[in-house]
């Protein structure tokens, strides 16, 4: 996902194309937005920490890109490419390091596993839409 902040800035392209050209296929992908309630939703394990009000209300505050992205060893090739969730500790070269603002508006997320890769895409996508 391409979170509101660097969509807004107009970052988006730019992002997409670290992505492709990392070896990423893009197999689906949606501009839209999410409500603070769907927000969280889509962060529900994070429901006990303490950024979670914080996190709904900006994953909420303008449009998001939702992405489905194929690769071998694509989650964890993934999370290199994006970098630390704090950007302060982010290496250079990574998305979270030129694009990311704060802990919270860090540009991107990246699923954890295989499996929430699954849940996460069925989020956003029907099955026709990510198997076209
Ligand atoms: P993400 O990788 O999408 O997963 C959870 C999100 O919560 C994280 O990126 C940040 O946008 C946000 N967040 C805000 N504060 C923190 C924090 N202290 N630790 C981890 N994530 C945080």
């Amino acid at each position: 996902m391409i979170k509101p902040d660097a969509v807004a800035d107009g970052n988006s392209g730019a992002i997409l194309k670290m992505i492709e050209e990392a070896g990423f296929r893009i197999v689906a992908l949606k501009l839209t937005s999410l409500s603070e309630e769907r927000a969280g939703q889509f962060y529900e394990v994070h429901k006990e920490r303490p950024f979670y009000n914080d996190l709904k209300r900006y994953m909420s505050s303008g449009r998001i890109m939702a992405a489905v992205l194929e690769k071998e060893n694509a989650v964890a090739d993934f999370r290199k490419l994006i970098g630390a969730t704090n950007p302060a500790q982010a290496e250079e070269g990574t998305i979270r390091k030129k694009f990311a603002k704060s802990i919270e508006a860090n540009a991107v997320h990246g699923s954890d596993s295989d499996e929430n890769a699954q849940l996460e895409g069925s989020f956003f996508f029907s099955g026709l839409e990510m198997y076209a």
